[in-house]
């Protein structure tokens, strides 16, 4: 029988700087890890650093020869799990370029509901009923959803230990047996079990998302995103 909290095979949706952390942290445990994008040539072909400095996937693919490109449709094939690290304007849309999710797929929601149309600080393209989270699982019933890792930056995601204190990393979903499939790739990043808060069911996620507004305040009176929330009794 299929040992269910074994993941080996992991899609990561998105060339971005999440995506590139998570799949270099995630190929670097020994996951076999397919970055999915648009278009390869494209995505090959960007030589310069984003707005925000991040540097381009290219030179993440160099370092890494057993790390595979491919388009979201073929990055998802044979996968146990899909890391979904993209804008948050373009899941829907990304999610449908996938084409077909094999039934009970994990799908690990990083993103977060940013509306930058009208320049920084962004607002929520979601509201406080219904997340973008429950807006994908209600679209797509036969995978699990499970939310996590949205309320910190990327270097603290996959890296706690780097600091005495991290804080807490939150997760939520509707799928005990996709949580625990999550919560054991958090631990693989170095997150002790009591710094995992288990948020329930997928409604979680509205909370989790809602935190953002408040998270690049902090960023911008701050001036970093070196920090993360942590709850005290
Ligand atoms: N930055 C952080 O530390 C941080 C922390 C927590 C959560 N998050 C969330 O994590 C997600 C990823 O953030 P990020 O900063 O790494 O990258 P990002 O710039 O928000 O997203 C990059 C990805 O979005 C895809 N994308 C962009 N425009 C698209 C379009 N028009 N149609 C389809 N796909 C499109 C890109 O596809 P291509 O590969 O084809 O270009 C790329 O893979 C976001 O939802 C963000 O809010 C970020």
């Amino acid at each position: 029988m299929e040992d269910k909290t074994i993941i080996s095979k992991v899609a990561v949706f998105g060339t971005g700087t999440v995506g590139q952390t998570i799949a270099r942290e995630l190929v670097t445990q020994g996951y076999e890890v397919t970055i999915g994008t648009r278009n390869v040539k494209d995505s090959m072909s960007k030589t310069e650093p984003d707005n925000w400095g991040n540097q381009p996937v290219f030179k993440l693919m160099a370092e890494f020869e057993e790390l595979k490109l491919e388009t979201f449709e073929d990055a998802k094939v044979d996968k146990q799990l899909i890391v979904l690290a993209v804008s948050g304007s373009y899941a829907m849309e990304v999610l449908e370029l996938a084409g077909q999710l094999p039934e009970s797929l994990v799908v690990l929601d990083v993103t977060n509901p940013l509306d930058f149309s009208k320049g920084f600080p962004p607002s929520l393209f979601t509201d406080s009923t219904f997340s973008l989270a429950e807006k994908i699982q209600a679209k797509y019933p036969n995978i699990h959803i499970v939310k996590s890792l949205n309320t910190m930056t990327n270097a603290i995601m996959v890296n706690p230990e780097s600091r005495t204190d991290a804080g807490n990393v939150f997760v939520c979903g509707n799928n005990a047996d996709a949580k625990e499939r999550v919560t054991l790739i958090l631990k693989s990043f170095g997150w002790q079990e009591s710094a995992i808060l288990d948020l329930g069911d997928l409604t979680g996620a509205r909370g989790m998302e809602m935190m953002m507004p408040m998270w690049i305040r902090l960023f911008q009176v701050r001036g970093n995103a070196n920090f993360n929330w942590k709850i005290v009794e």
